[in-house]
């Protein structure tokens, strides 16, 4: 990254996950006054918890006939093309240099005798090039690493931490500074505070808990995307979410968590309760192919009665004893306190939500639609995964992208924004009926008709039981969070319903065979939730 003047520009970040914590870094770097909000502790979320690994091609020993080329041609493919090209490009190019910036940053990438990255392999990429670190605990050596150079930087006053600091709100007073009201604390009397900024960064994560069953942590209640859409952000490409084919089937062991792709990268493969290799006859790559595709055919096994097992044995007796464990000792760990263990039997999974494709919709510096607000990592929308992510980009797509809203940050003027010329935006009335809905009604109606399937008689049903509901919590800080994921499944719900064709992980039961996929791009405004939009007027668009 190139050197730029010290700035003055005070910045808020909002999240402490690998984007909030890169960011922060990088205005560490660039000598930027900055604050940091975290609802949690620092660095708690969803990013610690990612198994799989940071997939780079790095020049550094990659997989024979591996390239970034070839990392961009499987990431298009993997999001059905639909993901913008350059956007793609520049992700994919800028991970050689981002993993030598962590590991300035002291992250251990796994490396074999010779020194060379370990490099695994995961559904839809054409060769080996995920690094991982810890085995299968990347997320949380990642956080680890950036979190200590946070903290180094806080006691050296070069920024400002406020944890257990729930952000509500970002609007603007009469200059260009924006506000951010948070409730520091939780429980009903939690204290209203505000602190300005010349730009706020949302870097908040997924929406897993707007599903009964996700692989993310409860925290994860699609705060960023509530937060941006009431200040008037365009909220874009909702309807693709990914679900993940693996994860421990929670009715039974509800403490058992996810099984890495790479366990099936290793060749662990999925059976039914007949021992049928299902995959096999859906995609040419079998358990590897695209999550989308595997996560419908377990679905449809449910469906049709049957029950899904991972099943690694074989690649026990391959590899060695001791070969599972050593390679995934997080997931061997907590398999074992559920009493499981890979290399003795096959373990029940299913299909949960894992990841949101869509998001506040951005440019590749995280510039939003509105001028001043940035976004970056999950809640984000940069267009780089189109409509279904390639396994082990999201850490990527998280770093590269908050460092380069940092530097838009610092040096933009205080009207940039991203443009949406090419979106089509929808302004969604506000809801006028008001019958309370409580998180577990609003899970089950997510569950039902938002989930691996979708038609459009079960997105108008949901669309109209939100229309006439009203999210009511008995806590503030869980008022806050439902009424993010509440804001969030209505969105998801118009998204879906309007594109009527199946395209990537957003899949039609009733849309019509042979019809091309249409490929434009929406995007969503709630209306009335536009505080911070009155100088719309002086916007300077981004191309
Ligand atoms: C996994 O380890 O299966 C998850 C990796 C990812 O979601 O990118």
């Amino acid at each position: 990254m190139s050197n730029k003047v010290l700035t003055q520009r005070k910045l808020v970040i909002i999240g402490s996950g690998v984007a909030g914590l890169c960011a922060a870094l990088e205005a560490v770097r660039l000598g930027a006054p900055v604050v940091m909000f975290t609802k949690e502790q620092l660095g708690s979320g969803n990013s610690a918890c990612a198994q799989g690994g940071l997939s780079a091609v790095t020049g550094q020993g990659e997989a024979l006939g591996d390239s970034v080329t070839s990392h961009v041609s499987d990431t298009l493919r993997a999001g059905a093309f639909y993901g913008r090209k350059e956007a793609v490009e520049e992700l994919c190019g800028s991970a050689a240099e981002l993993v030598s910036s962590l590991e300035n940053y002291q992250v251990h990438f796994d490396r074999d005798v010779a020194g060379n990255y370990q490099l695994g392999l995961e559904a839809a990429h054409s060769a080996h090039r995920i690094l991982h670190a810890g085995g299968d605990a990347t997320g949380a050596g990642l956080i680890a690493s950036l979190k200590q150079q946070v903290i180094a930087a806080q006691a050296q006053g070069k920024i400002e931490i406020i944890e257990h600091a729930m952000v509500m709100d970002i609007y603007r007073g009469q200059g260009p500074q924006l506000s951010v009201s948070y409730l520091q604390g939780y429980g009903r009397d939690a204290e209203q505070l505000a602190d300005a900024a010349d730009a706020v960064l949302i870097a908040t994560g997924g929406i897993g808990s707007l599903f009964e069953a996700s692989t993310n942590p409860a925290g994860a209640t699609a705060d960023g995307i509530g937060l941006a859409a009431r200040a008037g952000a365009v909220i874009s490409d909702l309807e693709f979410i990914q679900f993940h084919p693996t994860l421990v089937d929670p009715q039974l062991y509800p403490e058992a968590g996810m099984i890495s792709e790479a366990v099936r990268g290793e060749g662990a493969v999925l059976i039914n309760e007949t021992g049928e290799r299902f995959m096999l006859a859906i995609d040419p790559l079998a358990e590897l192919a695209p999550r989308d595709v595997v996560a419908r055919a377990i679905h449809a096994q449910y469906q049709a009665g049957h029950q899904v097992f991972i099943d690694a044995r074989a690649v026990e007796a391959e590899r060695g004893d001791g070969f599972l464990a050593s390679r995934f000792p997080s997931i061997s760990a907590r398999l074992k306190n559920c009493g499981l263990d890979l290399a003795v039997a096959p373990i029940p999974v299913l299909a949960a939500q894992h990841y949101v494709m869509g998001g506040i919709h951005t440019d590749t510096q995280g510039r939003s639609s509105v001028p001043g607000i940035y976004a970056a990592g999950e809640c984000a929308n940069t267009s780089v995964h189109g409509a279904n992510r390639l396994a082990s980009n999201s850490l990527l797509e998280a770093m590269v992208f908050a460092r380069e809203a940092v530097l838009a940050m610092t040096t933009d003027s205080p009207q940039s924004c991203a443009q949406v010329a090419e979106i089509q935006v929808v302004n969604l009335p506000s809801v006028a009926a008001k019958a309370p809905l409580g998180l577990a009604q609003l899970q089950e109606l997510a569950s039902t008709h938002l989930g691996v399937h979708r038609t459009g008689v079960g997105l108008s049903e949901l669309i109209d039981v939100l229309d006439s509901s009203e999210p009511v919590a008995d806590e503030q800080r869980a008022q806050v969070e439902l009424n993010n994921l509440f804001t969030t499944a209505r969105i998801i719900a118009h998204a879906a319903l309007n594109r009527t064709q199946s395209l990537g992980a957003h899949h039609r039961l009733d849309a019509q065979v042979n019809t091309k996929s249409n490929k434009q791009r929406f995007g969503w405004t709630i209306e009335g939730s536009q505080p911070i939009n009155q100088q719309n007027e002086s916007k300077e668009v981004h191309a």
